[in-house]
């Protein structure tokens, strides 16, 4: 019997221990032997429940216990997720955890320290709930060299953005929803404003590139400037609005940010929609793989953390060689990249055509019934230069009285 730990009893914690009740003979057959939870750490007592004899709370308990192989954390947050898991770690055990901000802020010491103890340090469910991406990453495409990671990672802000283009609905109504059903907190900053998404995205770079990614280094855009007009555009465009993390390596150089962006229904993650996610990986041999399906949620998230717990079971006395080095990649500057662009302007186009032709070119312009404005889809540019193009646009705007009301970047 291999006895583990789970430290916080939320949401993913009591998931991973129903999943471990639920699939035991499964789990027996494939570890080989069967999996126990020996204690649960967490500051309630759960009185009268079926857990309530596992309970601790002091953590002391757990890293000094030598019967304790492998620790779940599921608490969330730094602090006490950080200096537990590091101590575990150090303590010679395997940690499994569904912790993005641990595993983005702390991963390379954490990975480090695993390997010098050889336990494992293991976070499929850090990225993409129950989705696997972690371990095809370090598995399945270990003969690839990884061009492009693009990914929809954050499940509360697909559902608000598919709210808005399947229902026309505003984001400020969409959001509400959001939270009415459980799947936004009250304080929805982390989604919206793209911080998740910036440390799901930093975590697929590293483990694509084998090296350090300082997720304060990836230029993060929120979804929350997205109007429900702009996807009526979208519509009459044949295109869709997503908050995407994205990563493409060029050569030496890895272009990586979080930001909204249009693609087309041709696009594989178009039809990525509600709380689901959905990451494309492509390789330079088998070209483009998708990964789809459920990015958060109570047992989809702890399947994955059993997933690890079970690749940790049968791996007790080595370390797997998974994740990154301490060797830093630095991100490429933006100004650098190349897309197309999607502009909105006020005033009537028969009026700014000379004007938006000389300073774009041929651009593909969309006008809709009842709008003072009107937008356009730029060919591809280089960030810079359409940057500098749309400063000329907006000083002859100015001169009008008129102004730039969006720009969202277009998929290639
Ligand atoms: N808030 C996250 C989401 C939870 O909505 O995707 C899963 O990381």
């Amino acid at each position: 019997m291999i006895k583990v730990a789970i430290m916080g009893y939320g949401t993913i914690g009591s998931g991973v221990y129903e999943v471990l009740e639920r699939n035991q003979e499964i789990l027996a057959e494939t570890v080989g032997q069967g999996i126990e939870v020996k204690y649960i750490l967490d500051l309630r007592d759960f009185e009268g429940s079926s857990v309530e004899k596992k309970i601790v709370h002091d953590f002391s308990v757990i890293c000094q216990d030598g019967e304790i192989k492998i620790v779940v954390e599921t608490m969330g947050g730094l602090d006490p997720a950080y200096p537990f898991v590091k101590a575990c770690l150090e303590a010679g055990k395997h940690v499994a955890t569904s912790n993005k901000a641990l595993v983005a802020a702390y991963g390379t010491e954490l990975l480090a320290i695993a390997r010098e103890k050889k336990v494992n340090f293991m976070f499929e469910a850090s990225v993409g709930g129950g989705i696997p991406i972690i371990r095809p990453l370090y598995r399945c495409l270990m003969g690839e060299k990884i061009e492009e990671i693009t990914g929809i990672l954050n499940g509360t802000t697909n559902f608000i953005l598919t709210k808005m283009d399947k229902e026309g609905a505003s984001f400020e109504w969409s959001l509400k929803e959001a939270q009415a059903l459980g799947y936004a907190e009250r304080n929805p900053e982390a989604d919206v404003e793209g911080h998740d998404t910036c440390r799901k995205i930093a975590i697929l770079t590293a483990m694509a590139t084998g090296r350090e990614v300082d997720y304060e280094e990836i230029p993060t855009e929120g979804m929350t400037g997205i109007t429900d007009t702009d996807f009526r555009y979208a519509d009459a465009l044949g295109t869709s609005i997503k908050l995407v993390g994205s990563s493409r390596m060029e050569g030496n150089k890895v272009y990586a940010w979080v930001a909204p962006l249009m693609i087309d229904k041709n696009h594989p993650l178009y039809a990525v929609n509600d709380v689901y996610n959905g990451i494309l990986v492509k390789g330079n041999m088998i070209g483009t793989t998708m990964y789809y399906g459920s990015g958060a949620g109570k047992l989809p998230t702890a399947s994955a953390v059993v997933a690890d717990i079970v690749e940790e079971a049968k791996h007790l006395d080595s370390n797997i060689p998974i994740g990154w080095s301490s060797q830093k990649l630095p991100i490429a500057p933006m100004s650098d990249a190349v897309y197309r662009y999607f502009v909105r302007v006020s005033g009537k186009y028969e009026d700014r055509r000379d004007m938006v032709e000389a300073v774009f070119g041929k651009a593909k312009v969309v006008e809709l019934e009842g709008l003072d404005e009107f937008a356009f889809l730029t060919a591809e540019l280089k960030e810079s230069r359409f940057q500098e193009n749309l400063d000329i646009l907006k000083v002859e705007l100015t001169a009008e009285y008129e102004k730039v009301l969006q720009v969202i970047r277009a998929d290639r």
